[in-house]
């Protein structure tokens, strides 16, 4: 049995109807059990647990052979906790391999402030004793878009600089995880999930305008602008997180390009262009 968390989510939710239409039993984590229901194929066996309280992962993780965890979110300390949580609970339920979503940019000197959370549940994975597959992923599509692109007027104003990222929509992200949580590629421990190519904001922006007739243009600002003005609208830990989010793109953490996914799934990711003409197909134009 493959088990999958955060299975009410975007992503957990891909996963667990990919690997439940390739025929594989699969159960899923739920906070609660009526979010659960009509969300998830009738197939799946619906877990309750929290990533706060450890005895509920271990119940729930009982009989389970492989997990998917997909990662947390919130403030960085109960991020670092949930993922501790849900790996020592795996160990002691005897799982069999634990794969895991992580970030491409988890370097030691990063300013973004999930790394160092994101580096703590990479070194528990290494020490737990249970083999896992690390998936670093990169900026999802569908986040640039919901967070940067669609509240935007006219202006894209961030302090990312000239720096590139490669954008993946989050449906990706859940093919490679379902490929790799079926056990057909555990030979590498981590694996590099971006898109195909590596794009700036100015370009980002002017494929936006493309998609939706609403001419988008890419203004620098500088972190202190951004973080102010972030602060007005967002509650923490948004404001820090999406500024030093920022500064980790503009330092180029972002901008690699990784093959993984054509030969995790033997196809190519989405592009940004074709993300975009789905994902906003449904907006009204300007005017
Ligand atoms: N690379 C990127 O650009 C990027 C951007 C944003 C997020 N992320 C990461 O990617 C992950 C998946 O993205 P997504 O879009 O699928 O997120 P999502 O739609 O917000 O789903 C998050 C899932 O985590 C579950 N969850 C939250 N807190 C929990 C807890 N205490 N115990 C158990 N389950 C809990 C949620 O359950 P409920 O339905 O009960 O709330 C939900 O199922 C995020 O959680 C975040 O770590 C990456």
């Amino acid at each position: 049995m493959i088990l999958v968390t955060g299975a009410t989510g975007h992503v957990g939710r891909a996963v667990v109807s990919s690997l439940v239409s390739s025929g594989h039993e699969v159960a899923a984590l739920v906070r609660k059990r009526e979010a659960g229901q009509g969300r998830l194929p009738r197939e799946t066996a619906l877990r309750v647990g929290d990533y706060e309280d450890a005895s509920t992962l271990k119940a729930a993780f009982t009989g389970v052979d492989r997990l998917v965890l997909i990662s947390s979110d919130g403030a960085a300390d109960a991020v670092t906790r949930h993922h501790a949580n849900a790996i020592a609970a795996a160990t002691a339920a005897g799982v069999r391999h634990i794969t895991f979503t992580s970030i491409v940019d988890i370097g030691e000197n990063s300013p973004f402030y999930y790394a160092p959370a994101y580096r703590d549940a990479e070194r528990r994975l290494a020490a737990c004793g249970v083999p896992s597959t690390i998936l670093r992923c990169g900026l999802y599509s569908d986040f640039i878009l919901d967070t940067w692109l669609a509240p935007a007027s006219g202006e894209l104003v961030l302090p990312a600089g000239q720096g590139l990222v490669a954008p993946v929509s989050r449906d990706d992200v859940a093919a490679a995880v379902a490929a790799v949580a079926t056990g057909a590629h555990t030979s590498r421990a981590v694996y590099t999930i971006t898109g195909d190519r590596a794009l700036g904001f100015n370009e980002i922006a002017a494929c936006y305008g493309e998609a939706t007739a609403r001419p988008l243009r890419y203004h620098l600002c500088s972190l202190s602008e951004y973080l102010a003005s972030a602060s007005a609208r967002l509650d923490e830990p948004w404001p820090q997180a999406f500024s030093s989010l920022c500064a980790s793109i503009a330092e180029g953490r972002y901008g690699g390009v990784s093959r993984d996914f054509a030969m995790l799934t033997d196809r190519q990711p989405e592009s940004f262009r074709d993300f975009l003409a789905r994902a906003t197909s449904a907006m009204p134009a300007e005017g």
